[in-house]
């Protein structure tokens, strides 16, 4: 495969839109076709598969239903968006892929990281990331920052919804334990300009590698 697929992950307010689009401008300004993208990426097929996961009139939809839905339009989104970029030399900068799966419905949800790793195996096949910068962040601190954003109070149902993202972060911090050769990790925590510089780094080595 000619071209490079990374993927980003992290907390909402984590800096992960920030930085694709300062690293989008960056590699560009390098010479490199870049692409970047995020679930479901404007694909028809992955936009509707999305449409009823998200029918608030579905309420009996089962936990696995729902993982198969995300495994099926991710498919979708990578078959008719990321391989064709991949196999033109681009290089794909994917805004949450697999590891979101896996740290929000396999492990937080409960779903179990196994089960959810296999039916999403399936679904990507031989395609995963080469890369993954994980962008770790006190959920906390994310949500302060969108609230910053939005100039409104934290209240009772975001401090409820703040165990489950420190689940999450639970989460994503043991896959990068057991995916240590594909997920690295930065402190999100730090400023913009120090948290795009990691990654510049870390994105510039792995293409150089190759
Ligand atoms: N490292 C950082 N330090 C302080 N604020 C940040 C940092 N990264 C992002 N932000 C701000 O936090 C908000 C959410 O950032 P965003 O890139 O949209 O996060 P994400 O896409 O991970 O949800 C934005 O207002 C952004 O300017
Ligand atoms: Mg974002």
């Amino acid at each position: 495969m000619p071209g490079h697929f990374f993927s980003f992950e992290g907390p909402e307010g984590a800096g992960k839109t920030t930085v694709i689009t300062k690293l989008t401008a960056f590699l560009k300004e390098k010479g490199f076709d870049v692409v970047s993208t995020r679930e479901p990426g404007g694909i028809e097929i992955a936009e509707e598969i999305r449409a009823i996961i998200l029918n608030p009139l579905h309420t009996k939809m089962d936990g696995r239903t729902e993982a198969l839905l995300y495994a099926a339009a991710r498919r979708q989104h990578l078959v008719e968006k990321i391989i064709p970029a991949l196999e033109s030399g681009k290089i794909v900068l994917c805004d949450r892929f697999i590891d979101s799966s896996l740290a929000y419905q396999g492990f937080a949800r409960g779903l179990g990281v196994d089960e959810v790793l296999s039916i999403n195996q399936f679904a990507i096949d031989k395609y995963f990331p080469s890369l993954t910068v994980y962008f770790d962040l006190d959920p906390q601190i994310g949500l302060e920052r969108i609230e910053k954003n939005q100039s409104r109070e934290i209240n009772r149902l975001d401090m409820e919804s703040l165990s489950f993202h420190n689940k999450v972060r639970q989460g994503y911090l043991q896959l990068a334990e057991r995916f240590s050769d594909r997920i690295v990790t930065i402190d999100a925590s730090k400023s913009i300009d120090e948290v795009f510089d990691m990654t510049v780094t870390i994105v510039m080595e792995k293409i150089s590698r190759r």
